[in-house]
């Protein structure tokens, strides 16, 4: 079974301004469940996500300096 992240991402019901750039969204780590989910979920879950979460800190922060 094949999960649309891109649908599932722009649904309304969780993500009312999906085209919007606000990273606020994600300044509250409140519980998401699985309406976010870029990598994937359950036993076949990224395994780069932690290693790509602190890259993408780290590129944002070399980037901004
Ligand atoms: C922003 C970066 C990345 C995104 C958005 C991403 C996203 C994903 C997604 C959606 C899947 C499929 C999960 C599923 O089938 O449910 C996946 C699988 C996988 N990713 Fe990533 N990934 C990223 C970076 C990486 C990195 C850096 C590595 C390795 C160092 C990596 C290695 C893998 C591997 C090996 C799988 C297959 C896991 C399996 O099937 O058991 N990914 N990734």
């Amino acid at each position: 079974m094949l999960i649309n992240i891109f649908n599932l991402h722009h649904h309304t019901e969780f993500w009312p301004d999906a085209d919007d750039f606000k990273p606020e969204r994600f300044v509250h780590n409140e519980k998401r469940g699985l309406s976010f989910m870029p990598f994937g979920a359950g036993e076949r879950i990224c395994i780069g996500n932690v290693f790509a979460s602190i890259e993408g800190q780290l590129l944002l922060t070399m980037i901004s300096q």
